[in-house]
């Protein structure tokens, strides 16, 4: 039925754990027809977690998007003179200097085109505009290219967690319209090692950064509380049962010191630019922490929710486990945006 359709599969290679999402798009439906996710105790187990991965998850395609992020991935915001994409392309290079803190030589640039900055006189043309600066070490970008050759995989591209959970919500948006018709909204992807945030602007990025705190810290909390191991902590974190009071107690500290951190970027945005973010949405594994919502909702003075990265899409039933794959969606953003982008 779906043959002849453009597949690709979302590969996010997570800290705590690997998602692999195969999307189809048939015309204006786009159709989850692969899932599989493994969890990965550390980075050398990685290669063989990703073998298992793709021989389970039956994906039709060996199309793979992934993505890198991490402290050897630089993102900016610069003010540039107005130019075309080519010269654009030229330019970066010698720019590049004032804002990478690598040797530019290392690292893998790319740079693009976002907004029109406006003219402070007014009723003048713009003469300036804003660029997204990515600079990632090309070591990073060239092994995980390897892992996944080497795996027989055929990676299309490689992009930044942060852009693909912007991807996956603006794709959430298209396919339900009338959703949200706010224009300025954070996005928090809350993992294991780190949170993102990226912050859109009519579906732009015009924010982006990663705060290293997530869900190891609050199970490390757990564990320093209560007095139990990792293991213990784990599952008390996602289901306390009669500890709830303590676990409750453990995690409240390390909410705050997120929340705050997040809370930082909104005020960087709102102070640089002449705007506010109206609406907070939640994403991650880590966002499941009970009544997080509501504690994020009164840190950062904003409507607060949890949104599902895979609501709008259709799934192939026969291959894919859907209560698996619902009981999990919440930790599908960067493998969804990923996917996305190559069908
Ligand atoms: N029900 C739950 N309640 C609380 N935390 C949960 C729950 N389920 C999963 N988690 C936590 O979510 C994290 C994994 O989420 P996710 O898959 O989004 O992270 P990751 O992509 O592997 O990490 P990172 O983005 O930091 O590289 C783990 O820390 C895990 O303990
Ligand atoms: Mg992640």
């Amino acid at each position: 039925m779906l043959r002849g359709r453009k597949s690709a599969v979302g590969l996010d290679i997570g800290g705590s754990t690997i998602k692999a999402v195969e999307i189809t798009r048939d015309k204006f439906d786009y159709i989850i027809t692969g899932y599989g996710q493994i969890e990965v105790p550390n980075e050398s187990a990685r290669p063989e977690a990703i073998r298992e991965l793709f021989n389970e998850c039956r994906f039709k395609t060996k199309k793979v998007v992934t993505a890198v992020s991490g402290k050897s991935v630089i993102v900016r915001y610069i003010n540039m003179v107005q130019m075309n994409q080519e010269n654009l392309s030229n330019a970066i290079r010698f720019e590049a200097d004032k804002y990478i803190p690598f040797d530019i030589d290392e690292v893998q640039l790319d740079c693009q085109k976002l907004i029109d900055v406006p003219n402070p006189e007014e009723g003048k043309d713009s003469e300036e505009m804003k660029v997204l600066l990515v600079a990632v070490k090309k070591s990073l970008v060239e092994d995980q290219a390897k892992l996944l050759h080497e795996i027989g995989l055929q990676p299309v591209a490689i992009d930044v967690d942060v852009f693909a959970i912007g991807n996956a919500y603006s794709l959430n948006e298209s396919l339900s319209p009338g959703l949200d018709d706010d224009k300025i909204v954070g996005l928090v992807d809350i993992g294991a090692n780190k949170t993102c945030i990226n912050i859109l602007k009519d579906g732009v990025s015009m924010f982006a950064r990663e705060v290293y705190l997530g869900g190891n810290d609050f199970t490390n909390a757990i564990t320093r509380r209560l007095g139990v191991d990792l293991y213990q902590a784990e599952t008390l974190k996602k289901d306390p049962q009669d500890r709830e009071a303590e676990v409750k107690e453990a995690l409240n500290p390390v909410i705050e010191d997120l929340g705050n951190e997040v809370s930082l970027s909104f005020d960087f945005f709102e102070n640089q630019y002449d705007g506010h973010v109206n609406k907070v949405y939640l994403s991650g594994g880590s966002s499941m922490i009970p009544h997080l919502e509501e504690e994020f909702e009164v840190l950062f003075e904003k409507k607060t929710r949890v949104w599902n990265p895979i609501e709008g899409l259709k799934i192939k039933s026969d291959n894919v486990d859907i209560d698996a794959l619902n009981n999990s969606a919440l930790q599908l953003a960067v493998g969804v945006g990923l996917a996305a982008r190559a069908v």
